[in-house]
């Protein structure tokens, strides 16, 4: 009986160490954000990561089953990558691609899986990233960049490289602050479909563009 309660006792201890872990880890990633925020206002967009209500809303409509390959621009601190990862299969393989150098090098250091490929660059460079990592096409692509503040010529060479990126039957996930992308994403893709989440800073439009 005694050992059984002191059982349980150091099983709750270690929950909650490794909830207070996860939290200080929480913090530090939010430091990181914040900090390269103030450097680099206009290529981060925001100054706090996404919330996991607007990370839920995404990740929860996708067919994990039938993505083997996934990609995401401006993973950041890695807010989408680790729940990302956590839904993917064994064989499925993540490239995330950050401009930002601290970024790709906290996300490598910090993330110890084999799915999981980092490349340091712009997204513009998909294609290029994709066949250095011998990846043939993706079924997933989930950008956090902010298209509103870059150049619009950059903008649609993104776009249009991710649609070359893009399976027959892939998504290309957006999600961003304001509607302004709209229209250049009309252009681009042969559908888009819109969705919002309210609980996010700032609330987020989020659109699902295919081929
Ligand atoms: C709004 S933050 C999103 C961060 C994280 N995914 C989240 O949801 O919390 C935008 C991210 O896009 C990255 N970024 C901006 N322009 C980029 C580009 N051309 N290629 C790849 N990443 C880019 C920034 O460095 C930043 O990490």
């Amino acid at each position: 009986m005694a050992s059984t309660i002191a059982g349980l006792g150091l099983r709750s201890l270690r929950k909650l160490q490794s909830r207070t872990a996860d939290q200080q880890s929480s913090l530090q990633q939010a430091g990181l954000f914040f900090r390269n925020f103030i450097r680099h206002p206009l290529m981060l967009g925001s100054a706090i990561p996404s919330s996991r209500y607007l990370i839920n809303r995404i990740l929860d409509r996708v067919d994990w089953t039938s993505v083997r390959t996934a990609i995401e621009y401006g993973p950041g601190v890695g807010t989408f990558t680790r729940p990302m990862l956590s839904r993917m299969t064994t064989g499925a393989k993540l490239l995330a691609v950050e401009l930002n150098q601290d970024f790709s090098f906290a996300l490598r250091e910090q993330i110890d899986d084999s799915r999981l490929l980092v490349q340091h660059g712009s997204a513009i460079y998909v294609n290029r990233w994709m066949r250095s990592k011998g990846l043939a096409s993706a079924d997933l692509v989930l950008s956090g960049i902010p298209y509103t503040v870059l150049p619009r010529e950059l903008r649609l060479r993104i776009l249009r490289e991710t649609r070359k990126a893009l399976a027959a039957e892939g998504v290309f996930a957006v999600y961003q602050y304001t509607r302004a992308v709209l229209p250049d994403l009309q252009e681009v893709f042969g559908s888009v479909e819109e969705d919002f989440e309210p609980i996010n800073v700032l609330p987020a439009r989020i659109f699902y563009c295919r081929v």
